[in-house]
């Protein structure tokens, strides 16, 4: 992972150019990073704001032979790798909010986007974008997100080196990767349990077609949220 980088000064979405790239072929591992994004993509259709040169906004190329359902686990395994990525640049406590937020004092400072290409029940390719929060400051956030995001530096007080966090990504992501490719997702699934803030608390769980409230039992071996509602039904999310 991060053999092949292609870096760009200003884009307006690396999940566009990855996915451009992937198109072509592009070798696994591949990933796009830009120092400015113009049109960042979140999940949801929802926009994606970070500050030029002060985030680590990439997008990470996968090709795993295996069906698209099996995508949320990558999502659980990237999140986990940064989590272990943050602990090795900072000393600040970083948390996982179902299903891929990673959250610092309950204030946001990576988000995960996960877009997949597959043809007949087959992965051809799973685009992974990462977006943190690194050196901005508190004036950098636009104004409806000053109360829910922040970065590591506001939370440290310390400047962090993006590369080195970069390179902590890919040796923890590429480990578990190939973990996850040999054993499958249950040792994924014990530390994503072990970092998740949720697990034994009531949420609620938006998806674009649904809302549901209830209390987080876990996640499934598959990778997918069970939640137990009132009534004590379980669903799967
Ligand atoms: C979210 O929490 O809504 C997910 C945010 C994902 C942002 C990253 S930044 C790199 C990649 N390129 C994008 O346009 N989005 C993702």
């Amino acid at each position: 992972i991060g053999r092949y980088v292609q870096y760009e000064e200003s884009v307006d979405s690396t999940q566009k150019i990855a996915a451009q790239i992937a198109y072509e072929q592009a070798p696994e591992g591949t990933v796009v990073i830009a120092e400015e994004q113009r049109i960042g993509r979140g999940r949801m259709n929802r926009s994606w704001y970070s500050q030029k040169g002060k985030a680590v906004t990439m997008s990470l190329i996968l090709r795993p032979k295996m069906p698209p359902q099996q995508a949320p686990q990558l999502t659980l395994l990237t999140a986990v790798s940064i989590v272990l990525a943050l602990r090795d640049v900072t000393h600040v406590q970083a948390d996982i909010k179902w299903p891929n937020d990673i959250l610092m004092n309950g204030k946001k400072v990576v988000g995960i986007l996960t877009e997949l290409q597959a043809e007949a029940d087959q992965i051809n390719s799973v685009i992974i974008g990462m977006g943190i929060n690194v050196n901005s400051v508190e004036e950098d956030f636009p104004e409806q997100v000053k109360d829910i995001a922040t970065s590591l530096r506001i939370e440290s007080g310390e400047k962090i080196n993006r590369a080195t966090l970069i390179q902590r990504i890919f040796f923890h992501m590429e480990k578990l990767y190939k973990q996850y490719l040999e054993h499958g997702f249950k040792p994924i699934k014990l530390l994503w349990e072990s970092f998740a803030l949720s697990v034994g608390k009531e949420i609620t769980a938006r998806t674009l077609s649904s809302t549901l409230k209830g209390k987080v039992l876990g996640i499934t071996d598959e990778g997918v949220l069970q939640l137990e509602d009132n009534y004590g039904n379980v669903h799967l999310v």
